[in-house]
């Protein structure tokens, strides 16, 4: 893990307007002191990034695309590609669960938007974890080692330093019930071997391993205080400026007492 950087992502998914993320971004921008151990990262509506792209300062924050069609261009009606968002965006959240659940992206997809985003020049946060069920059947192990190898098949090993890996167990998104830090730490440990077995022993420590599921106030802290754990994943607490900020300033507190161990 390197955790000489912490990454603070806010996910907004289908929020807020143009004119509402702005707001957003403007109420963040006032509280969130630009640190150079936290990256900000925030992924609001796609309509919204080119308007947001405009009013942030990139030292402070960067942005991140939600989604987006792994082909560069064509006739695909509706579809926006890493291409198009090629200098828009630093990021792009690749295999959400909604993603995979709701819109039914498959391995093969979440491959192709993984290679789409890196040959753009654009960092997948590639996101991984269990249902309720396969975890009550403990396949967790299985799972996260599958979704890496499928998501990662044909990164090569120049390439992986582009990626990051959020944890995010299906069970805890958006229902309160946020995984225990050792769990998380658990399932980073995971995550890490899978990549050590693909890349190799130093790449595994420096591809940021993430946690993502019903963080908030209360609980960010102790994710943040796990050497295994490279920042946070956020959904709704990332809505709410105070809640979001908050978060941020915390990840700074812990990034000092990591140093000073
Ligand atoms: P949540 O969402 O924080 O609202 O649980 C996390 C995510 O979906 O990334």
């Amino acid at each position: 893990m390197s955790k000489d950087k912490t990454y603070i992502i806010g996910n907004w998914k289908m929020n807020k307007n143009i004119h509402d993320s702005s707001m957003l971004v403007h109420k963040l921008a006032s509280t969130i002191k630009v640190r150079r151990d936290v990256e900000v990262v925030l992924a609001p509506v796609t309509l919204a990034l080119q308007a947001i792209s405009l009013q942030i300062n990139r030292r402070q924050f960067k942005l991140a695309a939600q989604n987006f069609y792994w082909r560069d261009e064509g006739a695909f009606t509706g579809e926006v590609s890493a291409y198009q968002l090629k200098g828009l965006v630093e990021y792009a959240i690749v295999g959400h669960s909604e993603r995979r659940h709701i819109f039914g992206e498959i391995d093969k997809d979440i491959r192709s938007k993984v290679q789409a985003a890196l040959r753009n020049d654009i960092k997948p946060i590639l996101c991984v974890g269990e249902t309720a069920s396969e975890r009550a059947n403990n396949e967790t192990k299985d799972v996260l080692a599958d979704q890496i190898l499928g998501g990662l098949a044909n990164v090569a090993s120049n390439e992986i330093k582009n990626v990051v890996i959020a944890y995010e167990p299906v069970w805890a998104i958006g229902t309160g019930n946020f995984a225990s830090p050792e769990d998380a730490v658990a399932a980073a440990r995971i995550i890490r071997s899978q990549i050590r077995h693909l890349y190799g022993e130093e790449i595994s420590h420096k591809v940021p391993v993430l946690y993502g599921g019903s963080v908030s106030t209360d609980n960010a802290s102790a994710y943040l205080n796990c050497i295994e754990l490279d920042g946070l994943l956020i959904g709704g607490a990332s809505l709410d400026s105070h809640q979001f900020s908050e978060i941020v300033k915390k990840a700074h507190n812990a990034g000092k007492k990591v140093d000073s161990k």
